[in-house]
């Protein structure tokens, strides 16, 4: 079981959180990229209320070891479920690699029966198979997922004739964060990785973006490949996973509430947060600053 810790810390840590009454679906990345996410489960879910946190004074979490990943998510998770959330969703690959297992087989049982958190793996995973005519599968992401091996495990449980391929891109998160994605700088790394991974398995003809960060890279990564190659980009598959696991839990669902709203929550400056959430978002945000931990 090469991604389930449990560090010391956790032993002083682990009590009780009292039951939740109506509250928000949380969704938490290490910073801007959960953004993405989030934008299509509004979409498909628009009636629901959402509760976004940031850890983006602590991104990237891509290069960081277990254990940091565990203890930092596992925070995220204490501080949504204190804010009501029922639910969390790990909208980063990173945490749902190295941290969401941990958390669901030992500190769920601790925190309460009636709370969930899942991550955005295993839904996009299930499409994989359709996606490829060639069967042959390129995966992108973080340094920390990557190493995990957690895609090329999750993909081979499900589709053991599908040929993955995977290639770390440690630069394109803070391109992200720095708000650098779209400048000219951006397409040496770009391209540096795209051949990278297609030299490795030049049969590929459907990449995946494992990283929640890097559709903000969509155009520039389609402008420096062939148009036969289909880039995916996990946000409406989670979105989706999301509303049939909420269809198949009523029980679950009446715990949410429903007013359509979504607040925001950042480790970093609220206004530096605003700033750049909403050029993702194409709309208005006001943030709240929290600490973790
Ligand atoms: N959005 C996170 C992911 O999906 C980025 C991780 C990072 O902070 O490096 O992996």
């Amino acid at each position: 079981m090469p991604y389930l810790r449990c560090p010391l810390f956790f032993y002083t840590h682990c009590y009780m959180l009292s039951t939740a009454a109506l509250g928000p679906i949380g969704v938490f990345d290490s910073g801007y990229g959960g953004l993405t996410i989030l934008q299509e489960m509004q979409t498909l879910l628009p009636d629901y209320n959402f509760m976004y946190l940031g850890d983006n004074a602590r991104a990237p979490y891509g290069t960081r070891s277990f254990d940091v990943v565990y203890e930092f998510t596992r925070q995220a998770v204490l501080y949504l479920f204190e804010q009501g959330c029922p639910l969390v969703i790990l909208a980063c690959n990173t945490a749902s690699a190295k941290a969401l297992r941990t958390i669901q087989q030992i500190d769920l049982p601790q925190l309460g029966a009636d709370r969930r958190v899942l991550g955005v793996i295993r839904p996009t995973v299930e499409v994989l198979d359709q996606l490829s005519t060639s069967k042959h599968i390129g995966v992108l992401g973080t340094a920390g997922t990557i190493s995990s091996q957690s895609y090329p495990i999750e993909i081979n449980k499900l589709f053991a004739h599908l040929h993955v391929t995977t290639e770390a891109c440690p630069m394109w998160v803070p391109l992200v964060e720095n708000n650098e994605f779209r400048s000219d700088g951006a397409d040496y790394f770009i391209q540096q990785h795209l051949q990278s991974i297609l030299t490795k398995d030049p049969q590929i003809d459907a990449l995946l973006l494992a990283c929640t960060h890097y559709p903000l890279l969509m155009d520039k990564i389609k402008a420096n490949l062939s148009p036969s190659i289909q880039v995916i980009s996990q946000g409406a598959y989670v979105a989706a996973s999301l509303k049939d696991y909420l269809a198949r839990h009523p029980a679950m669902d009446q715990q949410l509430l429903r007013q359509g709203t979504c607040t925001f929550k950042t480790t970093e400056s609220p206004a530096k947060f605003s700033e750049a959430a909403a050029l993702f978002l194409l709309q208005a945000v006001e943030a709240e600053r929290v600490f973790l931990g």
